[in-house]
């Protein structure tokens, strides 16, 4: 069997307030998930409130804050993000794994208020600073590459409570000083750096800032997200000319249900809604058929004279996305919230996962393909994996066949993307290769990882790290370049 190209990387994925805890340790500010509380499929994560009125009160993540409302810390509810699974503590030991496993990459995100704690601060919290140079240090003592993900999901709760968050065009130049700050504190020590994960898809106060949810608001926060993400492409070019930088898209595939041409029709105008985001930032300029999408919704964006200089000037570098499944839409397909990215209809071809989610490695060499035939610029598989309940035997072992079944899966046609289509693929990043909180629900019980950590949904346990009968496999994954699989 062949292997991977030469230099392909493989390593993992984590977002700090899924996996770093130290909520309030080393002059962290709040974060927008700090006041996110755990939940599961049946019941929604929510924001927790203080009403204008004084009494409390509680919102689903994505939904609106009533007016007047503030978001507030509660002693009898839990915030996985403040302690997540202890990165903050446990680094050295997570990164020790990783290099045993053979990763030569390794996906992080900084956490924004550890470095400015309001994001309105004009010098930085060097503790925060110190913290990922030490995470850095680790790193190279195995010779694994960070892939710094700037802005994963997030933003310091001052700018969401003062400013509206991404509605403000104020938080660009939060943003732009932050990003200048990390890229010139870690020059020469990252080249692979993401501006924002998953932008096609955050919305909602934890994730934008925006107490508003309206269409109006949300497209205009993502206006001033793409130009803070342009100017610091450009910016990071200027600090050092060898930085290679990305921003995530969700991009889960999506086919049409039918042959029926409305169905396919249907499907291909979702994926387009999908795909205009990296048409802005990999090509530079909103295309044609946005002004009918915008018009549509009754959207209308405030652009400032310099905007469409700035987003041509700024152009990606690489196309970096996540993918978990596929989609199946029909014409009377209703997508709902996360900008249209979740539902769609059964696939009979397909498996799903316990969260529903349509198991589809095809998918992966699809996209692949689509991807490079549309940009034309390198690619990274930056997440990908399968959320999982594992059981710990009474030996100690979590014998997680499926995962590696999964995994394995998935590679096969990822080589046939690079081997055969000739894509290029610059790596693969794994999410959760250490379990960590869930995005969607809060649980700890939907794993990911190659390593079990032992803590249970409400934070209980001892938090020890132990190896999976997967990280075996990854190790040999890693060491032979995806040639044994
Ligand atoms: C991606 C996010 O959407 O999916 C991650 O970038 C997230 O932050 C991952 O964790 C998996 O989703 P979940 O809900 O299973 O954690």
């Amino acid at each position: 069997m062949a292997e991977f190209t030469k230099g392909f990387l493989w390593g993992g994925a984590t977002a700090d307030f899924q996996y770093e805890g130290g909520f309030n340790e080393g002059g962290k500010g709040l974060s927008t998930h700090d006041f996110e509380t755990d939940g599961s499929l049946e019941k929604p994560r929510m924001i927790t409130l203080e009403l204008a009125d004084g009494t409390r009160g509680e919102v689903p993540t994505r939904e609106s804050f009533p007016d007047g409302a503030e978001a507030k810390i509660y002693d009898d509810q839990y915030y996985p993000s403040h302690k997540a699974v202890d990165f903050y503590h446990h680094y050295k030991e997570d990164i020790a794994l990783m290099g045993e496993m053979g990763f030569n990459v390794f996906r992080f995100s900084i956490c924004w208020p550890r470095i400015f704690p309001t994001g309105d601060e004009l010098e930085p919290n060097e503790e925060g600073l110190k913290f990922y140079d030490d995470v850095i240090t680790e790193l190279e003592k195995y010779n694994i590459q960070p892939l710094i993900t700037i802005c994963h999901d997030e933003l310091p709760d001052y700018l969401a409570r003062k400013y509206d968050g991404w509605s403000s065009r104020h938080v660009i130049d939060c943003y732009v000083r932050y990003a200048t700050t990390v890229l010139e504190r870690y020059k020469g020590r990252c080249k692979y750096w993401l501006t924002f994960n998953e932008i096609n898809a955050v919305n909602g106060y934890a994730q934008i800032g925006t107490h508003k949810q309206d269409e109006q608001t949300v497209y205009q926060a993502k206006h001033h997200m793409f130009v803070a993400s342009a100017k610091v492409v450009k910016i990071a070019h200027e600090i050092d000319p060898e930085n290679m930088v990305g921003t995530m898209y969700a991009l889960s595939q999506m086919y049409p249900k039918t042959c029926n041409p409305q169905d396919i029709m249907a499907s291909y105008m979702k994926r387009r809604n999908n795909l205009w985001f990296i048409d802005i930032m990999a090509r530079g300029y909103y295309p044609n058929f946005t002004d009918q999408f915008f018009e549509e919704r009754g959207v209308k964006l405030a652009k400032e004279p310099g905007d469409d200089e700035i987003l041509r000037e700024g152009t990606l570098d690489m196309v970096t996305f996540s993918y978990y499944r596929s989609m199946t839409i029909s014409k009377d397909t209703k997508l709902t919230w996360a900008m249209g990215l979740l539902g769609g209809d059964p696939n009979p071809y397909l498996e799903s996962t316990k969260w529903g989610w349509p198991i589809d490695p095809i998918g992966l060499r699809y996209t692949l393909n689509e991807l490079y035939d549309r940009y034309q610029k390198p690619l990274f598989v930056v997440e990908n994996g399968l959320g999982e309940i594992d059981v710990k035997e009474a030996d100690g072992t979590v014998n997680d066949d499926y995962r590696i079944k999964y995994l394995a899966q998935h590679f096969e046609e990822m080589k046939k993307a690079v081997n055969i289509d000739k894509v290029p693929v610059l790596g693969y990043t794994m999410w959760g290769n250490t379990d960590l909180v869930s995005l969607s629900t809060g649980e700890m019980k939907k794993r990911y990882g190659f390593v079990y950590v032992d803590l249970d949904d409400k934070g209980n346990g001892t938090g020890e790290r132990s190896k999976k009968k997967s990280f075996e496999w990854m190790k040999k994954v890693c060491h032979t370049n995806g040639k044994d699989l």
